[in-house]
């Protein structure tokens, strides 16, 4: 089963950091196809030393895998300090961070485009996005503006002169004269990028040509999606999304394999639903039923410590997650934190405007009228953070995995009873 795509099914943090780290070292390589340091995955691994718990933003999850090759793809935006913080941080806890490539096509996250995604973010006021402020939109819009700088020319020193005085001159005067800040000077942003030029050129290749090599040999790859399905430029709640391809079809594009080599889609979906960020979320719980799961699930952004919106499951989304991006497999993660409810909501359907929708409605106007139209099911109150197997799983937990893989018409594989890399059930094998 060589290339495997791993997406997030609903708002991001599914669980996709854990989900990925379990696939463990039948893995050859593991590609980060879409995204920066907007990422957070959490990963939770007991060693001889105890539980240790590790961030990442922008490497790809594989790094924690002794052996597996750590990929960032053409795909990716780049945020080259935030590289290279995040390599020193995994050396100085002993994480083998040697064998990570980079893609020369990668963009690089430039000083004017984190000023720039901060303080479009601060004028648009009541109608801002709620992004990161990493910079990545505007890393992206230069990209299809093609006025974008690139890994690759880090060691062209003439072309990289020339491509970041043109588009930083150009940022300079929208920073100076719409938003009224100070002008960045343009040879310091030059010295700093080229600052990072001699560091990075070794880690640097033809990742693509790379991949399609460990492909021809049999070998996994993982291609692995940084943000989730709603969150997709083209598919998501749009305008409230990030500014790449999330989704399945970003994995090819990102990477550089073509769709006639991916075997297998792995969705991560979380037990209920959270969010960052604005926007519409229809099953949004605002009362203390909502802190609960806040609590319980320790739901707060890895990368900028945002309280997450949490709700119930929405089956609607986990429909549209399956056919988006041809789901074959889903882990199921964090049903542990619903344990001790006493009944559980599931959202099977919108009310919009009078009308039923079973499917997600195209129009995001009517997407953000929806009303959601539950089904409740019977909750549990063992501990289920030692089980293995389905059979382990209280009875009415069984029967609640059992009736949302049903509704999301994909079959559920594992299913996440813990934070930890060993509290997961497995259903079946998702690389088989
Ligand atoms: P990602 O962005 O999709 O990789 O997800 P995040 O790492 O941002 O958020 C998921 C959080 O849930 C992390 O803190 C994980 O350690 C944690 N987690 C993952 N799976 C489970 C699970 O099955 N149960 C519990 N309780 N926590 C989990
Ligand atoms: P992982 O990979 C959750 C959200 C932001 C904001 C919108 C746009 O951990 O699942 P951006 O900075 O990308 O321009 O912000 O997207 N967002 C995420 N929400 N998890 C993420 O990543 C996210 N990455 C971006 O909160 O609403
Ligand atoms: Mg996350």
């Amino acid at each position: 089963m060589p290339a495997v795509v791993l997406v997030g099914a609903q708002w991001g943090d599914e669980g996709k950091g854990k989900a990925t780290d379990l696939l463990g070292s039948r893995v050859e390589a593991v590609v980060k196809f879409n995204g920066g340091n907007n990422a957070g995955h959490t990963i939770v691994i007991d060693t001889e030393r105890g539980r240790e718990t590790f961030a990442l933003h922008l490497l790809p999850s594989g790094i924690l895998t002794p052996g597996c090759i750590p990929i960032i793809g053409n795909g990716v935006v780049v945020d080259l300090g935030v590289l290279f913080d995040e390599i020193d941080g995994l050396t100085a806890r002993g994480v083998d961070t040697t064998k990570l490539v980079v893609s020369g096509s990668a963009h690089v996250i430039t000083p004017y485009n984190r000023t720039l995604d901060k303080v479009t973010e601060r004028f648009a006021g009541s109608r801002r996005i709620g992004t990161t402020g990493r910079g990545i939109g505007p890393t992206y819009a230069d990209k299809m503006n093609r006025t974008g700088i690139r890994v690759q020319d880090l060691f062209d020193e003439h072309l990289l002169r020339a491509r970041v005085t043109a588009a930083a001159e150009y940022k300079n005067q929208v920073l100076v004269k719409v938003y009224n800040r100070r002008a960045l000077d343009v040879r310091a942003v030059i010295d700093e990028l080229l600052g990072y030029a001699a560091r990075l050129r070794p880690m640097v290749a033809d990742t693509s040509l790379l991949i399609a090599d460990m492909l021809d040999e049999g070998r996994t790859v993982v291609l692995e999606a940084a943000q989730a399905t709603l969150l997709d430029v083209d598919h998501g709640t749009y305008p409230f999304v990030t500014s790449s391809n999330a989704t399945a079809g970003g994995a090819c594009t990102g990477s550089g394999v073509p769709p006639t080599r991916i075997t297998g889609v792995i969705g991560v979906v979380k037990a209920y639903t959270t969010r960052v960020g604005e926007g519409p979320f229809p099953t949004e719980l605002l009362d203390e039923q909502g802190d609960r799961l806040r609590e319980a699930g320790a739901e707060f952004g890895t990368t900028t410590g945002r309280p997450r919106r949490c709700g119930w499951f929405d089956a609607v989304i986990g429909r549209y997650a399956t056919r988006i991006n041809g789901v074959t497999d889903y882990v199921l993660t964090k049903l542990d934190v619903l344990t001790g409810l006493e009944e559980i909501p599931v959202c099977v359907a919108y009310d919009i405007d009078g009308v039923l929708h079973e499917e997600l409605p195209a129009s995001q106007s009517q997407f953000a009228r929806a009303v959601p139209i539950y089904e409740t099911f019977p909750g549990w109150d063992e501990d289920m953070a030692k089980a293995r197997s389905l059979d382990d799983l209280p009875r009415t937990a069984r029967a609640y995995v059992a009736a949302l893989e049903d509704m999301i018409r994909a079959p559920i594989s594992a299913v996440g009873v813990g934070p930890g890399r060993e509290e997961i059930v497995t259903v079946r094998d998702l690389l088989g």
